[in-house]
């Protein structure tokens, strides 16, 4: 045998084995040899693993999807993994790998090419195991700060949203392993996530949720767009021919392939002729709408045969350009387990963001001499959130006597990297004492013989599952309150899913959210704790004071509707009016109703200061570029990230977003920094005329810390112009 593999000895002897053609020449000699039945195989993707009393499939990996290929072409199969984070299939545990920090830790770096550095990561160890998809790259706004999902996703604003979600998937997708962007589009909550519709107008959507999308497209070129569970004004996202044939593959031009979520095509027809070119977790779907069905439809002529074509011109096209038809992804891959917690542990630092530190308690002297570390396996690990994104890393903790999760059938996970430890080491003179915190009473009297106590609160975040409030469970609230009453050196280290109130905050001198931290997450918060790491992470999601304050202060039971796919739906379908707030997503809200927040979006301190000098507007090409000197005044090296801020005459729009910078700096050091801006924040979409409109006036722009606190500004002449592209 002279080949290694069947496999490949077709693929050379065949047209489309020629790697000096174009991918899409080679997809269309490859479809040119398929029949109908391969054609039709190629669109629908099934559990990789048993599932329902049906064994794993011929040549699966465990994960959560596959398609076998065509292997008399020579086509490898569809190797699907989960997910955004790191490698998983949370459903088999069969998998041990190394997660990230959570998105909106990666949010919270406002770092791209840490973005791309922490996608690249998680691409290798996905192409190491031998998958060739990675079901990644989760761009949907984080609307509601209770979405159970928002630990996946970046943060509320599309442009921070759509680069560094773009980012992450440029960096899986330089691993030759395919990327999708998910989930397309509106799916901003998990309550009833399968039988939502999330109604929204046009002008409102293009402007929030669809421009995080626009712009992650962009910027990371994903193979694929999976689509959401839910319906956006009327109809379901997998069937829904606004949002996939005219504005994602009409308007944004996408020449991908579109597949849907796990569970969540709904027709044969609608979803053909609407856009959808692949039919995802069949086994969920009750029968296998792209199979049979689609034959007929294309015999009786309801669908075209050209879409079927199209379908499998755009999967095979991807494959041939991802590389992953001829340099095919195979298991036993080499992995530096090392290596990689390292860039885990490096977003991780950028992203832990300090948000309040009165009086410099922070960083923590390595003198100190009596620590008090309290909270729920501060010992052993940091949090992780669960649902089919959970990396399940090698030696993960499940919580003793905890039963599974309810939705995802998982327990609670911990990274093991123990806080605990890291404090051991960065305070090796210190008697550092545990405890879990179960008991406020004993917690709080332990409290009063420490120098300092780190708190450590949590919030356990899941797929499936809204939190019912901001408030963080379990009676944490009360225990900082004890805690913080018994010792005034009290530093609260929150691990949570996303933003939580604090009726404490004014009992404690110091608090940092570190997220879910991933990898190497205790060392990282032990390293910023005592100043090893000087604090640079900025929020990308506003933090209320209160739900009242929220576009929808309550939100509905999730008891009493159904989240997961494949199961009889519980009552009536609903909807969600997302217009009340349109376009307003978080800080925007907070604007519009003038609320102040507890801490805004782009909010993070440091163990040093900046100061911003005057900002100057120029103007090339259309494109606006404001320009301004960052100094560090302060006495450490440090991290700024000046935003720039856009503000409309005449109230066209609400504050915004334009850009941002980060910048390291030397004690004394000062740089000049240019933000360029993209024009379409600067405009609105019009949907009569179906484009971004730029209305002619003069529009202001600010530097600042934050979405809130004031900086320099000044003011600049824009005149009236559509953007086409
Ligand atoms: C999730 C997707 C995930 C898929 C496969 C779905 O329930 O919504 O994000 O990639 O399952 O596990």
């Amino acid at each position: 045998m002279l080949f290694a593999s069947p496999l490949q000895a077709e693929i050379s002897q065949t047209p489309w084995s020629d790697r000096a053609l174009p991918p899409d020449q080679r997809a269309r000699l490859l479809l040119a040899a398929m029949t109908l039945d391969e054609k039709l195989a190629l669109v629908h993707t099934r559990f990789g693993t048993p599932f329902r009393g049906h064994p794993k499939p011929d040549g699966a990996m465990n994960s959560a999807g596959f398609n076998p290929g065509i292997p008399r072409l020579a086509i490898p199969p569809l190797q699907e993994t989960d997910a955004g984070l790191g490698v998983t299939n949370p459903t088999s545990a069969a998998v041990n790998a190394t997660a990230l920090p959570s998105g909106l830790a990666i949010g919270a770096t406002f770092d791209p090419d840490l973005a791309r550095r922490g996608g690249a990561m998680i691409g290798s160890e996905a192409r190491a195991f031998g998958f060739n998809i990675m079901l990644a790259g989760g761009a949907d706004l984080t609307r509601d700060p209770r979405n159970g999902r928002n630990f996946e996703y970046i943060g509320e604003d599309p442009l921070l949203t759509g680069v560094m979600a773009g980012a992450m998937i440029d960096g899986i997708q330089s691993q030759g392993v395919m990327s999708t962007l998910k989930h397309f589009a509106v799916n901003d909550q998990e309550t009833g996530r399968v039988m939502l519709d999330s109604v929204i107008g046009e002008q409102a959507a293009r402007e929030s949720d669809l421009l995080a999308f626009e712009i992650a497209l962009e910027q990371g070129k994903p193979r694929a767009v999976m689509t959401g569970y839910n319906k956006i004004n009327g109809q379901f996202a997998s069937e829904n021919p606004f949002l996939i044939k005219d504005v994602l593959k009409g308007d944004w031009r996408y020449d991908g392939w579109v597949m849907s979520d796990w569970g969540a095509t709904h027709s044969t027809e609608n979803a053909a002729l609407a856009g959808l070119d692949q039919e995802s977790g069949e086994d969920l779907d009750g029968s296998i709408m792209f199979d049979a069905p689609l034959k007929n439809a294309i015999q009786a002529g309801r669908v075209p045969a050209a879409r079927l074509d199209d379908m499998v011109f755009r999967i095979a096209r991807a494959a041939f350009a991802s590389g992953s038809i001829d340099h095919p992804a195979h298991s036993g891959g080499a992995i530096d387990e090392a290596r990689n917690a390292s860039v885990s542990e490096a977003v991780a630092r950028r992203g832990i963001v300090l948000l309040k530190n009165d009086k410099g308690r922070l960083p923590l002297p390595r003198t100190l001499r009596r620590i008090l570390v309290i909270g729920e396996h501060a010992d052993f690990g940091v949090l992780s959130g669960g649902g089919s994104s959970q990396v399940v890393p090698i030696g993960a903790l499940r919580l003793p006597g905890d039963p599974p999760g309810k939705y995802y059938g998982q327990p609670k996970l911990y990274d093991p990297s123990s806080p605990l430890h890291a404090i051991l080491r960065e305070a090796p003179g210190a008697k550092v004492d545990f405890l879990d915190g179960h008991d406020s009473v004993a917690a709080a009297q332990a409290a009063h013989d420490a120098d300092v106590v780190v708190l450590f609160a949590e919030q356990w975040m899941n797929e499936a599952r809204d939190a019912p409030s901001l408030a963080l469970p379990l009676n944490q609230d009360r225990l900082i309150a004890a805690v913080a009453a018994a010792n005034p050196n009290t530093v609260v280290v929150l691990q949570t899913g996303g933003p939580v109130t604090m009726p404490w905050l004014s009992n404690v001198p110091a608090v940092m959210e570190a997220w879910y931290s991933g990898a190497r997450g205790g060392d990282a918060i032990a390293a910023v704790l005592f100043g090893a790491v000087n604090p640079s992470g900025r929020l990308p999601i506003t933090f209320p004071q209160t739900e009242t304050e929220l576009p929808r202060p309550a939100v509905r039971d999730p008891e009493s509707t159904t989240a997961n796919p494949g199961e009889p739906l519980k009552g009536e379908m609903f909807s969600v009016d997302y217009n009340v707030e349109g376009p307003d997503v978080g800080y925007k809200w907070f604007f519009r109703t003038g609320h102040p927040a507890l801490f805004p979006f782009g909010y993070g301190l440091s163990y040093t200061r900046f100061s911003t000098g005057a900002v100057t507007v120029t103007s090339r090409h259309g494109i606006a570029t404001a320009t301004f000197d960052v100094t560090n005044t302060g006495a450490r090296d440090g991290i700024d990230t000046p935003q720039v801020y856009i503000d409309s005459p005449a109230g066209l729009f609400t504050r915004r977003l334009a850009g941002w910078q980060s910048v390291a700096l030397r004690p004394g050091e000062k740089k000049r920094v240019s933000v360029a801006v993209d024009p379409r924040l600067l405009a609105r979409f019009d949907v009569k005329d179906h484009c971004w409109h730029v209305s002619k006036g003069r529009y202001t722009v600010s530097v600042r810390p934050d979405a809130v606190d004031t900086g320099p500004s000044t003011t600049f002449q824009v005149s009236e112009r559509d953007l086409r592209p």
